[in-house]
């Protein structure tokens, strides 16, 4: 029996991703949106991971310093998995580009331990453009609490989990292309004690034992 029509399609969009077609990787439209969103305000350091066979390295080159990352064309292992290691280095960076073929879920919200004050550009695919498996609708459900969130739903969890390190995000730009958004956000470290109002200077224990024994004074 011959391949099932779905079956064929998934062929033809893998042969196009692996001889790197602009209609795979759409190439114009992510340049366009680092070009539009980025200051070019002096060299910055620059994170790329699953950086393909190199389009947007070769603007991030003009830029300043970029540590690319794939593990097919680079060889240089899971993105997922090294970001962890990135971390443990202490690491930081001005711009961080993630471009998976899938779901980014897996680096929040700890990728924002590696950006103090810069701007990160991601690939999210559009859930309701994807025919979600069971597999899929978990790990969604257990990531934005629903199996088909709206950009809205993620947007507000992708700013929740700048929280979890103090980070404030800004969504700066959107760009559409047919199953996938590319999201460039703005991300600056914030003082926890500013962000919420919050003056937690430590207790003056010296003054507090004085007041203590000057009601029983009185
Ligand atoms: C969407 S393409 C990247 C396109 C590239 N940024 C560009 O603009 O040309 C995704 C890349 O991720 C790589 N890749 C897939 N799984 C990976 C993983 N777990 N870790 C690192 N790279 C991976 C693939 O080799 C592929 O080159």
């Amino acid at each position: 029996m011959g391949k099932t029509y779905r079956a064929q399609r998934h062929d033809v969009i893998r042969a196009k991703q692996s001889a790197n077609a602009d209609e795979a990787h759409h190439p114009h439209m992510k340049k366009a949106q680092i070009e539009r969103v980025l200051p070019q305000d002096g060299d910055k350091k620059i994170l790329e991971l699953f950086a393909g066979q190199g389009n947007l390295t070769s603007v991030y080159k003009e830029l300043g310093e970029v540590d690319a990352y794939d593990r097919k064309y680079l060889g240089t292992g899971d993105s997922f998995i090294v970001f962890h290691q990135l971390i443990y280095e202490k690491r930081t960076y001005d711009v961080i580009d993630i471009d998976p073929y899938g779901f980014p879920n897996r680096f929040f919200p700890d990728v924002f331990l590696l950006m103090s004050n810069g701007y990160m550009f991601l690939t999210m695919p559009k859930p309701y453009v994807n025919i979600l498996n069971g597999i899929t609708q978990t790990h969604m459900e257990s990531y934005y609490g629903e199996a088909n969130p709206s950009l809205d739903v993620i947007l507000t969890q992708w700013s929740r989990w700048g929280l979890c390190h103090w980070r404030k995000i800004e969504v700066v730009d959107v760009a559409e292309c047919r199953s996938i958004w590319r999201i460039a956000l703005r991300v600056q470290k914030v003082k926890a004690t500013e962000h919420t109002g919050v003056n937690n200077r430590p207790t003056d224990y010296k003054q507090y034992a004085t007041n203590q024994l000057d009601m029983f004074a009185n």
